[in-house]
């Protein structure tokens, strides 16, 4: 049977899962990364923080599947909105990926990746729809509403693009630029379209869960920080968890 590999890139997004891995899991170290294997609620697993940006995301897959034999690969984390739509403690879940720092122009098209033809990495659509259910369900909880408070709602899940870039970004111009030059796009991070072209490249099943810290403007530094100590651990501990606990990612 073939792990699921759960990646984050930081360790606030993967600590209670790690922390709920079975007794006899036992941990890794390749590249400067712990890979940390074992069962979480008898789903076999290899859990890993990738660290930021998106060489240090293929890196930490291509090791889950080349080495620990992932079939799947489950990216979760932060991402600041793009979109009007997506407000802050909001859930995306990607249904597509892409490199929005991608230009090879005019060698190839904008934000085509050379020499494989395309743009975007389409996200395994089951494991797509486990995690918007199980979020959704999470959204509805009263664990969700500490987050809703500066959207003054309960978290809304989206599904659909998600753009990736080795920027942190802090600006609203830069975030105005990038949402008029795609205005499909949720979210933005730092390593997700990473991970899906190295799980498009060996066949393996992709999922993108992001939780929304901030809108990439000027307060984004602190708003993710607020989040990231304060919230990412309850997001994480409510989406993933029940859905690891359900049986459902476990294959036969
Ligand atoms: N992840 C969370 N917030 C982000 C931002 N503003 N820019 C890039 N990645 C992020």
């Amino acid at each position: 049977m073939g792990r699921l590999a759960i990646l984050g890139a930081l360790h606030e997004e993967i600590a209670d899962l790690l922390a709920a891995m079975d007794p006899g899991a036992a941990t890794f170290r390749i590249a400067m990364r712990d890979f940390h294997v074992g069962t979480l609620w008898g789903t076999p697993c290899v859990i890993a923080l990738s660290r930021i940006g998106k060489v240090a995301a293929a890196a930490t897959a291509c090791i889950a599947i080349q080495e620990f034999k992932a079939s799947r690969v489950i990216f979760t984390g932060l991402a600041g909105g793009l979109h009007a739509d997506v407000e802050v403690g909001d859930v995306v879940v990607a249904s597509a990926v892409m490199q929005y720092d991608m230009d090879a122009r005019p060698l190839f098209g904008r934000h085509e990746i050379p020499l494989l033809g395309r743009e975007r990495f389409d996200a395994d659509p089951a494991l797509g729809r486990l995690l918007q259910d199980s979020a959704a369900l999470f959204a509805r909880s009263p664990a969700a509403m500490p987050a809703a408070g500066a959207a003054r709602r309960p978290p809304k899940v989206h599904h659909g693009l998600i753009a990736t870039g080795d920027v942190f970004v802090n600006d609203i111009e830069y975030a105005q630029r990038l949402r008029q030059a795609l205005p499909e796009a949720l979210c933005l991070e730092m390593e997700g379209g990473a991970t899906a072209q190295v799980c498009y490249e060996f066949g393996v099943p992709f999922a993108l869960l992001r939780v929304i810290s901030d809108r990439a403007d000027h307060a984004a530094k602190s708003d993710f920080t607020d989040f990231l100590v304060n919230l990412a651990r309850v997001y994480s501990a409510g989406i993933l968890a029940p859905l690891l606990q359900s049986g459902a990612l476990r294959q036969a």
